[in-house]
C-alpha cells in the first residue's frame, strides 16, 4: 500500500507511470517473469536473484527521504553516483593530457615514479609545452658549459652556531606521523639516510619511524607535540631532550603552512591511536588540537626570544621558521624584530601559496596566502634591504618536483628546496587525493594499518634516495649547460619569462630588487609594498598597524 502511495499518489496528477520509473517497473516485471520460469528451469534462480536485488534497491531507494534525485529516479540514479565516484580515475586514466596539472601533471609525475624506479627518464622527439604561451619560463644555457665534478650540492645553515649544518640542496619537507603511514615515513627516512639529505619531521613530533638513521629537522608547530605540557603549552626540558639527539640536525618554528595558513588543525579522536598519543605527549582517544597560533609568543620581538631560547636549549643547533606570507606588515614587523633584537633564525623557509597538505578546507587551499614565487622575492628582497640576507638562509617549498623548478626557485632567491608530493610520488603515491578520508590507496597517506603495511620499506627507500640522486643528476646537467658550477650561483639573470603581451623578459628586469640596506637607510620608495607597509611595522607588534585600522574604520580607502 505504501509502494502504491509512493509511486501514484505522491504525483496525483500522472495517471500513468512516469518514464523515470521504468528500470524499477521493469525489474518488477522481470522478478514476476522470473519466479513464474522457476515452475520450468531452475536456472531462473539466477533471475530472480538479480531482479530482486534491483526491486529491493529500487524500493529503498522511493521509500528513502534523503536522496531526492534517488526518489525521482529509482535504481537509474545509482549509475550517475557510480559514474561520478569513478570520475577522477576515468578523467585521470582517458581524458587528462599529460601536462594538466591536477594539481600535477602526468609528465611531473611520470618523471619522479622513472627517477624513483631509476628507469629513463628521457623523453623523445620535443616538448609539449607551448613555447609561446604567456607565463611560459626557460633557463638560459651558455655556449661555454662546465663539468661538475660533485653533483652533492650543499649549503650550510646556521654557520656561526655551535652546531651548524651542511644540508643537500633537495631535501624532505615536514609530513607528520598522523598524516603519513609508518612505513612511508620510515621509507623516507632510511631514503633520506642513504642519499645524505634531510627529513623535516612535520609538527606530529619525531616518532620512532623518524629514527632510522635520517638527518632530521624537527618542528614544532603550535601543540608543541613531543615537547608538551599537560595544558599545551612548551615544556622546555621535554625539548631539550629530544633537541639533543645526535640525529636532530635543526629545529623549525612553523608559523604556518601555505595550503592552510592561519588554520589550526583537530586530529579526531578516533585517529589518537595509543601509538599516535605516545608520540605526540597527548592522550589516547581523544581529540587532539593544534591551535592557528604558539602559545609561547605573541609578538614578534617575543618570537626571537623564543627562538633563542631554541638554540640554547638545543645544543647550539640552527633554529628556523616555516611560513606561508599573508600580511605584509606582520613580515616586516619580524624582520625589524630580528634588527632591534640583534638576532635572527638560522634559516627561513618559504612555503608558497600552492603547497599542499592532509586536510583543509577549500578556500584555504585555492585562495588563502602568497604563491611560492611572490613569496620567496618579498623574503629574499626584505632581508637584502634590511641587511640580513648573508647571514639567514632560505629554504623553499611549493609545488617544486623538476630540476628546472629547483633551477628557477634558487634563481628568485633560495638557497635549498624542499619536497612534500614529490617524495611522495617516489614513495608510490598516484595522487588518488585520498590523504584526508584514511583510504590511501599506495598505503602512503594513511593511518589504516592493512594499507600502510603494503608499502614496502626496502623497495621505497631505494626509490626515495634515487629520486634524491637523479634529480640532482638532472640538476647538475642543467648546470653545467648554463655553464655554472653550483646552483647557489644561479640568479634572476639566468631565467626568462614570456608575458601576456607575447615579449620575453629576464626574472632580473621583472623582480624590482631592493639595494642592499636600502631598507635600514629609509629608501626604497619607488617600491610600493615597503612604502606603503614598511615604515609602519612595529616589532612589538603582529596586529595590523593603527594608520589602517584608522583607514578600515574611516571607509575612505
Ligand atoms: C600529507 C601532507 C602533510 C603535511 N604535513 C605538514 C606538516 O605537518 N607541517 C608542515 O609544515 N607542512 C606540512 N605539509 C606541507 C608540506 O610540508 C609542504 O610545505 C607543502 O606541501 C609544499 O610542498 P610540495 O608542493 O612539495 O608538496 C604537509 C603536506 C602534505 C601533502
Amino acid at each position: 500500500m505504501l509502494l502504491l502511495e509512493v509511486l501514484f499518489l505522491e504525483e496525483p496528477c500522472m495517471s500513468v507511470l512516469p518514464v523515470r520509473f521504468s528500470t524499477y517497473a521493469l525489474s518488477i516485471a522481470g522478478l514476476l517473469i522470473s519466479l513464474i520460469g522457476l515452475a520450468f528451469d531452475g536456472l531462473w534462480w539466477i533471475g530472480v536473484g538479480v531482479f530482486a536485488a534491483l526491486v529491493t534497491l529500487g524500493t529503498f531507494d522511493l521509500l528513502q527521504r534523503k536522496r531526492t534525485v534517488s526518489r525521482n529516479y529509482p535504481i537509474l540514479a545509482h549509475m550517475r553516483y557510480l559514474l561520478e565516484s569513478i570520475g577522477p580515475e576515468f578523467r585521470q586514466y582517458f581524458i587528462e593530457a599529460d601536462t594538466d596539472q591536477v594539481p600535477f601533471s602526468r609528465e611531473q609525475r611520470n618523471l619522479v615514479y622513472r627517477r624513483a624506479k631509476n628507469d629513463v627518464d628521457k623523453k623523445p622527439f620535443g616538448s609539449l609545452h607551448d613555447m609561446n604561451a604567456p607565463g611560459y619560463e626557460w633557463m638560459s644555457p651558455s655556449l661555454a658549459p662546465v663539468h661538475i665534478t660533485d653533483q652533492n650540492f650543499r649549503i650550510v645553515i646556521g654557520e656561526n652556531r655551535v652546531q651548524p649544518y651542511s644540508a643537500s640542496v633537495v631535501n624532505i619537507s615536514a609530513m607528520s606521523f598522523g598524516a603519513l603511514s609508518p612505513n612511508a615515513l620510515s621509507a623516507l627516512n632510511e631514503g633520506a639516510r642513504n642519499g645524505g639529505f634531510y627529513h623535516t619531521t612535520g609538527e606530529g613530533a619525531i616518532s620512532p619511524y623518524h629514527l632510522r638513521g635520517g638527518d632530521l629537522v624537527w618542528q614544532l608547530g603550535s601543540g608543541y607535540f613531543g615537547c608538551r605540557r599537560d595544558d599545551g603549552g612548551f615544556d622546555p626540558e621535554k625539548f631539550r631532550r629530544n633537541a639533543q639527539r645526535d640525529e636532530v640536525k635543526m629545529i623549525e618554528i612553523k608559523l604556518s603552512q601555505g595550503a592552510k595558513p592561519g588554520h589550526g588543525g583537530i586530529l579526531p579522536a578516533a585517529k589518537v591511536t595509543r601509538e599516535i598519543a605516545v608520540t605526540r605527549g597527548v592522550p589516547a582517544g581523544k581529540d587532539v588540537v593544534s591551535p592557528s597560533c604558539h602559545s609561547t609568543f605573541s609578538t614578534p620581538r617575543e618570537m626571537i626570544g623564543f627562538i633563542q631560547t631554541l638554540r640554547e636549549l638545543s645544543g647550539g643547533k640552527p633554529v628556523g621558521i616555516k611560513l606561508a606570507i599573508g600580511h605584509p606588515w606582520e613580515w616586516f614587523a619580524m624582520v625589524k624584530a630580528m634588527r632591534e633584537e640583534g638576532d635572527h633564525p638560522d634559516y627561513i623557509v618559504v612555503d608558497g601559496g600552492q603547497g599542499g597538505t592532509g586536510a583543509a578546507p577549500l578556500e584555504f587551499i585555492n585562495r588563502l596566502g602568497m604563491p611560492l614565487d611572490d613569496a620567496l622575492n618579498l623574503v629574499h628582497n626584505t632581508l637584502i634591504g634590511a641587511g640580513l640576507r648573508e647571514q639567514i638562509r632560505i629554504g623553499a617549498s611549493g609545488k617544486i618536483i623538476t630540476a628546472f623548478d629547483i633551477c628557477r626557485t634558487m634563481a628568485i632567491g633560495a638557497d635549498w628546496v624542499n619536497m612534500a608530493r614529490g617524495f611522495m610520488f617516489s614513495l608510490g603515491c598516484i595522487q588518488a587525493q585520498s590523504c584526508h578520508n584514511d583510504r590511501c590507496p599506495s598505503g602512503v597517506a594513511t593511518q589504516d594499518p592493512l594499507r600502510g603495511k603494503r608499502l614496502d620499506i626496502t623497495d621505497k627507500s631505494e626509490r626515495v634516495e634515487n629520486f634524491h640522486t637523479n634529480t640532482l643528476h638532472a640538476l647538475r646537467e642543467m648546470l653545467e649547460a648554463a655553464g655554472l658550477q653550483h646552483p647557489g650561483e644561479l640568479g634572476p639573470e639566468h631565467i626568462i619569462r614570456r608575458l601576456d603581451n607575447g615579449s620575453a623578459r629576464p626574472y632580473i628586469s621583472l623582480l624590482n630588487r631592493l639595494k642592499p640596506n636600502e631598507l635600514l637607510e629609509g629608501g626604497a620608495t619607488d617600491h610600493p609594498i615597503y612604502r606603503e607597509f614598511w615604515e609602519m611595522a612595529t616589532a612589538d607588534s603582529f596586529s595590523a598597524p593603527s594608520e589602517i585600522v584608522k583607514l578600515r574604520a574611516s571607509k575612505l580607502v
